[in-house]
């Protein structure tokens, strides 16, 4: 299985969080250590394949033979993706994207007053980087991954539509053991076609199988 090649296909994986400031010192994110993604993207070039990791900030080594772009924001993420996104055959989206960010992201530290008990802060929505993917004349094979605490297959079954990827493979982040930086994933994987789960397995063989189920796919659609 994992033998199959992926010579010469020119993959585009983003992964990890994104940070959105809030002022100079401080931001929201969220849980993604980035292991997921760097996993596809050691496999796919372990068996060949030309990657482009854009990754939002993780503590993870850069894999072997991957290019790697650096990103902090999602505003960031969307212009490092579309820069190259032109050349790719596929494009895998593990990344926990920030939904919003800061409508105005203050120049100075945001003091604490002491009379003022509640801060409100007003967000405004980032681009949705994989469905602007997906929208491209000339697109590659997308495929979204999904993290749900609830129905998940339900909900993936709604992206896989609402942002027209080729796959979707979903995670249940409310399992502790699995999801959000774990070593170990299961997923959920479901095409226009159908739906396969995969047995709980390390995030490197998910990987591999990930890789050659696309593989497959791209083999079909030719
Ligand atoms: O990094 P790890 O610790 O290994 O954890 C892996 C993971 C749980 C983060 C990963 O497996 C995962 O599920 N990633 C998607 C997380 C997510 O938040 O998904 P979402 O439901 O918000 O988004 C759905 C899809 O749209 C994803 O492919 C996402 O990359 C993409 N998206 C979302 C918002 C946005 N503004 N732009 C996007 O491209």
């Amino acid at each position: 299985r994992k033998d199959i090649s992926l010579r010469g296909l020119r993959i585009m994986i983003t992964a990890g969080p994104t940070r959105e400031a809030l002022d100079p010192v401080r931001y929201i994110s969220n849980h993604s250590s980035g292991k997921m993604g760097y996993s596809i993207a050691q496999a796919a070039s372990l068996r060949g394949a030309l990657v482009t990791l854009i990754s939002g900030p993780v503590n993870l080594p850069k894999p072997e033979g991957v290019e790697m772009i650096s990103v902090v924001s999602a505003l960031e993420m969307y212009q490092a993706v579309h820069q190259k996104i032109e050349e790719q055959d596929i494009f895998i989206g593990t990344a926990a994207v920030a939904d919003y960010r800061m409508q105005e992201v203050n120049a100075q530290k945001i003091k604490k007053k002491k009379e003022q008990v509640t801060l409100a802060l007003t967000l405004v929505q980032n681009p949705d980087i994989i469905h602007s993917v997906a929208q491209l004349k000339k697109r590659p094979y997308v495929v979204g991954f999904a993290a749900e605490t609830q129905e998940v297959a339900k909900y993936a079954q709604d992206k896989l539509k609402r942002k027209d990827l080729d796959m979707i493979c979903a995670n249940d982040v409310s399992d502790v053991e699995i999801g959000f930086n774990s070593d170990n994933n299961q997923l959920l994987i479901l095409t226009k076609g159908g739906i396969e789960v995969t047995l709980k397995d390390s995030k490197i063989e998910l990987a591999h199988t990930l890789l050659t189920m696309i593989k497959n796919e791209l083999k079909l659609s030719q």
